[in-house]
């Protein structure tokens, strides 16, 4: 049986367990700083798997000697954005909250994929991989494939079509530059080029960047969590099952795309041993020039980062 922890017992990561769980995963651990909370919800949980029919354990705690041996842990952990507050405010809690975080993972699960989604995205993969001592390529975060299945989604609602046809790619930054690539966008195999105006496609386009606040307009106090857990219960599988799917992940990049020792969102191969493989797609000028503008903007969060 697989071990599973999610730290961070929020909206994003008490749904992302229920996902896990109905899928029978593996076992799961909910780890919160608030005491009562991942317990509470890991009870509630495992009094629905006689009626879900699930066999999956679900413990809530508040200690890291109970995610020891996890095979993946995913970080939820993080405050969100509040009136008043900066990027660089927001930058600045977060990251304590990772160097927590991955302070104690590297203590009690070392061996672990770890998968991160505490925003901002980015430049968090980014910190938690500075501070976990793991290679490289087991540490990648959760943004494109999020932005991924919001382009689908979208897809789909225009074209009147089954969602299950459609295959959709977002690479960059998990923010207001990522970059939908609609020629690798396809309906069973057909670019979405080739069944829609360039007009309807930037509309879709647009619609996706701003995919989150769409979200965030509706709920006031709070951002979306239900296709954020349906994204990384996606990432985990693939780890846990070893089946080597491709799909967005925010990658470390050492090389590819052009560009060297940052994380940034790419399609990737994700298996047992996290990110297998990535593939550096061929890009249209003008697409080269927006990811550019993504990656420096990566750059200069990185670079406000207080890494010792
Ligand atoms: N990458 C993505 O695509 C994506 C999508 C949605 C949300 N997010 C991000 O995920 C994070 C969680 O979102 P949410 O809606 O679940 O928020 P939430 O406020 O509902 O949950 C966050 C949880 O983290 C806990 N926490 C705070 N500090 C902690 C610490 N040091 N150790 C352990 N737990 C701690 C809080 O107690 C809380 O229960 C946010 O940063 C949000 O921006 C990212």
């Amino acid at each position: 049986m697989k071990k599973i922890t999610v730290i961070g017992a929020g909206n994003v990561g008490a749904t992302a367990v229920q996902r896990m769980a109905e899928l029978e995963m593996g076992d799961l651990v909910m780890l919160d700083i608030v005491e009562g909370i991942p317990q509470g919800k890991a009870l509630d949980l495992m009094q629905s798997a006689p009626l879900m029919e699930y066999d999956s354990h679900i413990r809530g705690t508040n200690d890291y000697n109970d995610i020891t041996g996890s095979d993946v842990v995913v970080i939820t952990a993080g405050v969100p954005r509040k009136p008043g507050m900066d990027r660089k405010d927001l930058l600045k809690i977060n990251s304590n909250i990772i160097k927590d975080v991955c302070t104690n993972i590297t203590e009690y699960a070392p061996d672990a994929v770890v998968i991160v989604v505490t925003n901002p995205l980015d430049p968090m993969t980014y910190l938690a991989s500075r501070v976990l001592d793991m290679p490289d390529n087991r540490v990648f975060g959760m943004g494109g494939m999020l932005d991924s299945t919001r382009f689908a989604t979208f897809v789909a609602m225009e074209l009147g079509c089954s969602v299950k046809d459609i295959s959709a790619m977002v690479i960059g930054s998990h923010d207001n530059l990522m970059l939908p690539l609609p020629q690798y966008t396809t309906v069973s195999g057909i670019p979405i080029t080739e069944l829609m105006d360039e007009d309807t496609i930037q509309e879709l386009v647009d619609r996706t960047i701003n995919g989150g606040a769409e979200i965030v307009k509706y709920f006031k106090n709070g951002s979306a969590f239900y296709a954020p857990a349906a994204s990384i219960t996606h990432m985990v599988e693939s780890v846990i099952r070893d089946s080597k799917r491709i799909m967005p992940a925010t990658a470390y990049l050492k090389g590819e795309y052009g560009y060297d020792g940052v994380y940034a969102g790419v399609p990737a191969k994700i298996g047992r041993e996290g990110v297998e493989d990535i593939i550096d797609l061929k890009l249209s000028d003008k697409q080269k020039e927006l990811l550019t503008k993504s990656v420096v903007n990566i750059q200069s969060s990185i670079e406000l980062l207080e890494l010792e």
